[in-house]
C-alpha cells in the first residue's frame, strides 16, 4: 500500500494542493482580499472627493498693469493675458475690454488704421471702444483704472465705468 498521490489533470493533488504549494483556498483568499482592497480604495477615493469642497478657482478680475511710464502717450497696448487694452492719451489712461460685444471674440488693435477690429464678423471700434461698424450691439466697455500706493496701474475688470472717465497721471 503506497501513499502516492496522483495529480489531477489540473495539476492539483487529491487534497486540492497545486504543484507549487498553493492551495485553491489560499489562491481564492488572495484574489478575494485583492478585490476587496481595490474596492475599498475606490470607495475611499470617492468618499474623499465627495467631502472635498467643490470650488472653482478663477483668475482675479483685478490686475496690475505696471508703471504708467511703460505706456507712451498716444499708445494702445494689448494685454493678452487679461484681454484688455491700456490706452494712454494726453488726457489720461483708460482700460478698454478687448472682448467683442457681439459674440465674444478677442479683438485686435490695428495700428495702421488706428482701429480695434474683430476677426470674427468684422465689427470695428475706435481706440476708445466706440463702435464704428459691424454687428456688435454695443461699444467695448471701459474698466475702472487707478493707481496703487506704489504707483502702478490697477485695473478692475468687474467695475465698468463711463468712457469719459480717465485716469490722469
Ligand atoms: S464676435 Fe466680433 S463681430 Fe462677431
Amino acid at each position: 500500500m503506497s501513499d502516492i498521490k496522483h495529480p489531477s489533470s489540473t495539476g492539483e493533488t487529491s487534497t486540492g494542493q497545486r504543484g507549487n504549494g498553493v492551495t485553491r483556498r489560499d489562491f481564492l483568499n488572495e484574489v478575494t482580499l485583492g478585490a476587496l482592497g481595490i474596492a475599498g480604495l475606490g470607495a475611499a477615493v470617492v468618499t474623499y472627493q465627495y467631502f472635498s469642497p467643490n470650488v472653482l478657482f478663477e483668475p482675479s478680475t483685478t490686475f496690475r498693469a505696471g508703471s504708467p511710464d511703460l505706456y507712451p502717450v498716444h499708445s494702445v497696448s494689448f494685454l493678452q493675458d487679461q484681454q484688455v487694452y491700456i490706452v494712454r492719451m494726453p488726457e489720461g489712461f483708460y482700460a478698454v475690454s478687448a472682448v467683442c460685444t457681439h459674440l465674444g471674440c478677442v479683438t485686435q488693435w490695428k495700428p495702421d488704421a488706428e482701429i480695434i477690429a474683430c476677426p470674427c464678423h468684422g465689427s470695428k471700434f475706435k481706440q476708445d471702444g466706440t463702435k464704428i461698424e459691424g454687428p456688435a450691439p454695443r461699444p467695448l466697455p471701459h474698466f475702472a483704472i487707478s493707481l496703487t500706493a506704489d504707483g502702478e496701474l490697477l485695473v478692475d475688470k468687474l467695475q465698468a465705468v463711463k468712457a469719459a472717465q480717465v485716469l490722469k497721471v
